[in-house]
């Protein structure tokens, strides 16, 4: 799995087979430029939504529901997940959330529309959590994920994102429920991986977790090819005479004579 949040990436990785693209509320601190998550709306991610689903066919698009679009009630929840799905082209809607979301996770997937859970770092709720901390260091909390993720599983969740949890508290959870775990800084025994795209492709000059394996460096080529642009422009070197279009000879004539008299 990996994030998305436009026509051509979204193309891109549907060419190369990815399973499944999350249209993230990453999209609100990547792209935005927003400190967090948390201003990103609904009505924002709709238009990325539509982007992402007119370039990818193949993979199973995901929605990623925004802070406060779910969890007031169920109303708001099934309202807001059936958008995805009706105005934003989605497939299911993830929701942040363990064994306290259970019954709006329920809610959702009963009037039909496929949920994927997310435990462990919550960025929504990371003020709570003291920060971006690694979740899963005791026991006791490792039987708390377990717990919310055995909870989004008997609501009906088709799988759970596993975010900055311990490798061996992921593995226990992965061995415990039997809906695939798809994990993010949370080691190798998950049953699948998702990434950011822009940590993926070295494109968020900010900084990139310790967990993302960076692919490319995007930001640098980006930057040399601006650089080159704009140093071309300065010296005169763009455009050629290849860039320019030209008028018929006898409109060009009949201008230059206009211009003497
Ligand atoms: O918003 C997002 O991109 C996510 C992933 C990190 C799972 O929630």
């Amino acid at each position: 799995m990996v994030t998305s949040y436009d026509y051509p990436t979204a193309l891109l990785a549907d060419t190369v087979g990815v399973d499944s693209i999350l249209v993230g509320d990453s999209y609100g601190m990547v792209v935005l430029g927003y400190q967090s998550t948390i201003p990103v709306t609904v009505e924002e991610l709709l238009p990325v939504c539509r982007a992402v689903g007119r370039g990818a066919a193949r993979p199973l698009l995901i929605a990623d529901m925004p802070f406060m679009s779910f969890q007031a009630s169920k109303e708001d929840a099934i309202r807001n997940a059936g958008r995805f799905v009706k105005e934003g082209g989605m497939e299911a809607a993830k929701i942040e959330g363990g064994e306290e979301m259970a019954a709006i996770a329920k809610a959702i997937v009963d009037v039909g529309i496929p949920v994927l859970g997310h435990i462990g770092v919550t960025p929504q709720t990371a003020t709570l959590q003291g920060g971006y901390r690694v979740q899963g260091k005791t026991a006791k909390v490792g039987e708390r994920l377990i717990r919310d993720a055995e909870a989004l599983e008997e609501a009906g969740a088709f799988g759970i994102v596993l975010e900055m949890i311990t490798e061996e508290v992921a593995r226990a959870i992965t061995e415990a429920v039997s809906v695939p775990t798809i994990g993010i800084g949370s080691g190798r025994f998950c049953d699948g991986q998702v990434l950011v795209l822009h940590d993926i492709l070295g494109l968020y000059p900010r900084f990139t977790p310790r967990f993302a394996k960076r692919y490319a460096d995007l930001a640098a080529a980006i930057q040399e090819a601006l650089q080159r642009f704009s140093d071309d422009v300065r010296k005169g070197l763009f455009p050629e005479e290849g860039h320019s279009f030209k008028m018929d000879k006898g409109e060009r004539v009949l201008l230059s004579s206009r211009r003497k008299h």
